[in-house]
């Protein structure tokens, strides 16, 4: 083969993969869940993270809570088993809802964007989103509503 060929074909390879790479990130499904909601917050299973994966079990970075009884959905991320934040899905701009994409919270209002942590990264908010602290217990993980970390 000559050197232009080789080279033309890798490049087309190697871009081919980026493309089905990037297609095959931009699948993943994000999972909502009711999770238990009591007098003082909600109640989650830490086995809410996992996706059954062909040679075992892999764990989403993120899960979202939509339950009827709140008025916006509370974003679980997880950094590894015993590490978590909590995130309110409302702007913190003019109050629309978050959308989730990644590890980035969205606003399809005005465009603004938080972090997993939670921290503004793309204005016109200024603002950071409100968390609740996560107390590991077990295999649950309990998000308290009546404080904010
Ligand atoms: S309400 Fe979210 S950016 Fe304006």
């Amino acid at each position: 083969m000559h050197r232009r060929a080789f080279i033309k074909n890798s490049c087309t390879a190697c871009l081919s993969l980026s493309a089905l790479s990037t297609l095959v990130s931009g699948c993943v499904v994000t999972k909502y869940i009711p999770g238990t909601l009591g007098k003082d917050g909600l109640t989650v299973s830490k086995d809410d993270f996992k996706i059954k994966q062909k040679g075992g079990t892999a764990y989403s970075s993120f899960i979202i809570v939509r339950n009827d009884a709140l008025l916006f959905p509370v974003c679980i991320y997880r950094f590894n088993d015993n590490e978590y934040k909590a995130l309110w899905m409302q702007c913190t701009h003019q109050g629309n809802e978050l959308q989730a994409s990644g590890d980035v919270l969205q606003c399809p209002a005005h465009g603004s964007e938080f972090n997993n942590k939670g921290y503004v990264v793309h204005g016109p908010a200024i603002t950071n989103l409100k968390s609740f602290p996560v107390t590991v217990m077990n295999n649950e993980l309990f998000i308290d509503l009546r404080k904010q970390s």
